[in-house]
């Protein structure tokens, strides 16, 4: 093991190497333009992706650019996703666009990383119909940013660097906080699950689990920075620290992140259901800091389905679960994410998933319409119901998980409770935006200087999926 902490470190201080070198060729870049060179981000897909984000513009601060909102810059970063085919069409729509500022400024580099450049098809497609992007990688090198830079400004022709998987966690680069009081932290990368429908696996390689003293590090670094929250991000956290040399629960490594002075909020994503321990429930009920907001996935209420999903649960399992959580931790918040048409789903089997939503009562749930995706299990399956079917079940099932939300998230109206200010609502600019725990928003008047504090508000309004307040001295 010590061999690849070596490797970890010698490949970190390359990188850093390489930032330095690129700073003074940006630095003069711009005297000569007479303005610095800016860099646009753009992000697709999860809360693991948003992250990566943060590491890549993290290199691009430090080699010198300047962050611009508008397409039009001098490096464009495209972070794909490709969950669903929706996300992909998106990114070929964007690239079609782009054509036209690089015109305009010739110097201009595009690239494009994420989990659609892991699929050989995207990448031969790009190379063929979009010669206009500079720099392809994928998940597993997002680290090399800066080399992949170096290469591009030394030759001409598209650099492409995708690799097929990785044992590396290259620790301690940059990474560009998006708040100063809030922030995600990897705990994992890779996904071992390989549910049919799903293509994370094939796109994130296998399960890695960072160590829990680099986990700690991190977030004790994050605090005597300002962050107050953390948001643990893993595909499927509940199998933390499975395949460490020495081996550890995610419910330890929670009590240890508790133990953090300073941090007052836990967070984290994604549980899959199959592996949440009955220890979780119990460091979950007993903790200060962990928020009152679980997310679980069900994806299917029918046992059948499931089973086509390769979910390893069954409807039973989950219901029995739930009940587990809503008893240890009355009030916790429950949401979920539902897939509607997989392929060998019928009506029957919809119905089932309608039951599982009525009892559960969701404080919300992220529905999507099976998309198929070549390659996985599910792609090569026979359809049971037509689109037209699908789509109903799809309109039905959203009207009843918003019916139920609107209900289970106006249950604490008239009371007092935390937020975490996040920020100056979006729409009305005299209020300010607020978390609670259970991750349900508040607005309330209030003074910008308060954001990143905690607040006592009273929900005065529920508005159906958040409530109007004031703040209580
Ligand atoms: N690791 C997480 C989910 C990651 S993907 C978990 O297992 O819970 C986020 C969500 O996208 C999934 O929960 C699923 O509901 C949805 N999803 C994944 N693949 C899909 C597909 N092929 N079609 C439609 N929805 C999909
Ligand atoms: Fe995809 Fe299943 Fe892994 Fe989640 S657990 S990322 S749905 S394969
Ligand atoms: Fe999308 Fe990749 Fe996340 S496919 S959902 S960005 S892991």
């Amino acid at each position: 093991m010590r061999s690849e902490i070596n490797i970890n470190e010698i490949e970190a201080n390359k990188q850093k190497e390489i930032m330095e070198r690129l700073r003074i060729r940006i630095t003069d870049k711009s005297k000569e333009l007479g303005r610095p060179l800016t860099y646009c981000s753009v992000c697709f897909g999860c809360q693991m992706n948003a992250k990566d984000s943060e590491k890549l513009e993290g290199i691009l601060e430090t080699i010198g650019y300047v962050r611009s909102e508008s397409e039009d810059a001098d490096f464009l970063i495209m972070n794909t996703c490709t969950v669903r085919e929706n996300a992909n069409l998106r990114v070929y729509g964007r690239l079609g666009q782009l054509k036209k500022y690089k015109k305009k400024n010739p110097d201009m580099i595009i690239a494009l990383c994420g989990c659609m450049m892991q699929e050989s098809l995207v990448v031969e497609k790009i190379k063929q119909s979009y010669r206009h992007v500079d720099i392809i990688f994928g998940t597993h090198n997002v680290f090399k940013l800066a080399e992949l830079i170096e290469n591009k400004l030394n030759s001409k022709g598209m650099i492409i660097d995708i690799w097929e998987g990785t044992t590396e966690i290259v620790e301690d680069l940059p990474s560009e906080r998006k708040y100063d009081f809030k922030c995600g932290v990897n705990i994992m990368f890779g996904c071992n699950n390989f549910c049919t429908y799903c293509i994370v696996p094939y796109v994130r390689g296998r399960e890695r689990s960072r160590k829990p003293e680099d986990i700690i590090a991190e977030i004790k670094n994050l605090v005597a920075d300002g962050v107050v929250e953390v948001m643990l991000l893993g595909q499927n956290v509940n199998s933390y620290g499975k395949n460490l040399d020495n081996p550890i629960s995610f419910a330890q490594l929670l009590e240890q992140v508790e133990a953090v002075e300073g941090l007052q909020r836990i967070r984290f994503m994604t549980s899959h259901p199959k592996d949440l321990s009955d220890e979780l429930i119990a460091v979950m009920a007993k903790s200060k800091k962990i928020c009152k907001h679980l997310h679980l996935p069900m994806q299917s209420g029918s046992t059948k389905v499931l089973a086509d999903m390769n979910r390893r649960y069954t409807k039973e399992d989950y219901l029995a679960l739930v009940d587990k959580i809503k008893t240890a931790i009355p009030d916790i918040s429950l949401t979920t994410d539902i897939i509607v048409g997989f392929p060998t789903e019928t009506e029957e089997d919809f119905n089932e998933t309608l039951d599982v939503v009525r009892r559960v009562r969701f404080d919300s749930a992220f529905t999507f319409i099976y998309s198929k995706r070549t390659g996985t299990p599910a792609a090569t399956m026979e359809f049971a119901s037509t689109e037209e079917q699908i789509k109903e079940r799809f309109d039905c099932l959203l009207k009843e998980v918003q019916d139920i939300a609107k209900e289970t998230c106006s249950k604490d109206q008239g009371q007092v409770l935390e937020v975490l200010v996040e920020g100056v609502d979006e729409q009305d600019a005299s209020l300010l935006t607020g978390r609670l725990s259970n991750n349900i928003l508040v607005h309330f008047p209030g003074d910008e200087s308060l954001i990143g504090t905690f607040q006592n508000v009273k929900l005065n309004e529920a508005k159906g999926f958040y409530y109007l307040g004031e703040r209580v001295e």
